[in-house]
């Protein structure tokens, strides 16, 4: 029998990838979402990608407890994949108790409904944000977590805690794999599914890809006097559909008893650092276009570099990032339009 998978969030842009790459890896899945940060857009399109026009969807809000529980009681939930979260670092600061409540609350209800279901494997959504700005780079897993420079960041650090505790106490109920991504960008190679971001994009590539399709006038490069090569920021962009992959085996992992230990953590990136000039001069020679953009000063906030040692997942998981930042950005471009002919 199939085994099957609840995502929770799934409708949104990492989630719905994830939910294509284990519907073809032969699980079967159960998307569950509130839409408070995306439309049906990426649900639709993941039906059209994997021919699953019948695929479960739950509308519902994981702070809701009681239907977290009716959720876990009411089906056989082989693992969780908790993504429902919000994202935005910015607001995080100007709204730091919603961001706790909704985080926190709904990461805690996924726990306890698991629990009550007699427990659960439980893969949690993690960010590099954990390692704020590194001493040293590419990070391992063993690199020191900093102090959380916003409170998005620490929900993030509080959650892979809270799981951490959880499983420990729960004497073999629960198991737990924290992915720590570096930064997801791009989108499946069919165009249907990418990034929808509400409003102005706070993340780099959507800033782009918009730039270059008209919404925005032009991209501000964050600071261009970084002690960096060229002066911009370096970080580790991760290819969605990679990204995804990394989701299956990590999964697969935990529901075939594969882990060492009942907690585990992996860095999720290509080990490659890539700065933010030269992202764009990539974007613009894949595409074969030319970008509107302007240095500008620093963002608060900014680490200077940050990129992943992948050896673990490589060698754990056998997981490995593929494909090249070309690739990636032209899947990007290929989405955005796509989001035009539909109008959004
Ligand atoms: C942020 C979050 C991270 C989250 C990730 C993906 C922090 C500190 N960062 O990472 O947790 O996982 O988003 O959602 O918590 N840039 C520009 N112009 C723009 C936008 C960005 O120059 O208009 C630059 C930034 O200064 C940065 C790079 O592009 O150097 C990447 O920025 P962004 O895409 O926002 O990701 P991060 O800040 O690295």
């Amino acid at each position: 029998m199939k085994k099957t998978v609840l995502v929770s969030g799934g409708a949104g842009f990492i989630g719905s990838h994830v939910t294509v790459e284990l519907l073809q890896a032969g699980y079967e899945v159960i998307v569950a979402d509130n839409f408070s940060n995306c439309d049906t857009t990426c649900f639709e399109g993941v039906k059209k990608i994997t021919g699953r026009v019948d695929l479960p969807l739950v509308k519902m809000d994981f702070c809701d407890a009681a239907a977290a529980e009716r959720l876990f009681a009411e089906n056989r939930i082989d693992a969780v994949i908790h993504f429902a979260a919000f994202k935005a670092v910015g607001e995080s600061v100007a709204k730091p108790l919603m961001y706790y409540k909704n985080n926190l609350q709904s990461f805690l209800n996924v726990l306890e409904a698991a629990e009550k279901a007699g427990g659960c494997n439980v893969l949690f959504s993690s960010s590099a944000t954990v390692y704020g700005e590194p001493d040293t780079v590419p990070v391992t897993e063993k690199t020191p977590r900093k102090p959380a420079t916003s409170p998005y960041g620490n929900t993030k650090q509080m959650c892979e805690d809270i799981l951490r505790d959880a499983v420990k106490a729960s004497e073999g109920r629960l198991k737990g794999i924290l992915l720590r991504y570096f930064n997801p960008i791009g989108a499946h190679p069919s165009a249907l599914i990418g990034e929808l971001p509400r409003g102005v994009p706070n993340n780099l590539v959507p800033f782009i890809t918009q730039t270059a399709i008209g919404k925005r006038e032009c991209l501000s490069i964050f600071g261009n006097d970084y002690p960096t090569p060229d002066g911009t920021c370096l970080r580790d962009y991760i290819d969605i559909v990679d990204l995804a992959k990394a989701h299956v085996c990590a999964v697969s992992r935990m529901i075939d008893g594969k882990m060492k230990e009942d907690c585990e953590v992996f860095n999720i990136g290509t080990g490659r650092p890539v700065s933010v000039l030269e992202l764009v001069n990539a974007f613009e020679k894949v595409n074969g276009l030319k970008l509107n953009y302007k240095f500008a000063p620093r963002r608060a906030g900014d680490v200077t570099a940050i990129w992943a040692d992948p050896t673990l997942a490589n060698e754990e998981m056998g997981w490995k990032a593929e494909r090249s930042v070309e690739q990636t950005l032209a899947a990007a471009w290929a989405w955005e339009r796509h989001l035009h002919e539909l109008g959004l």
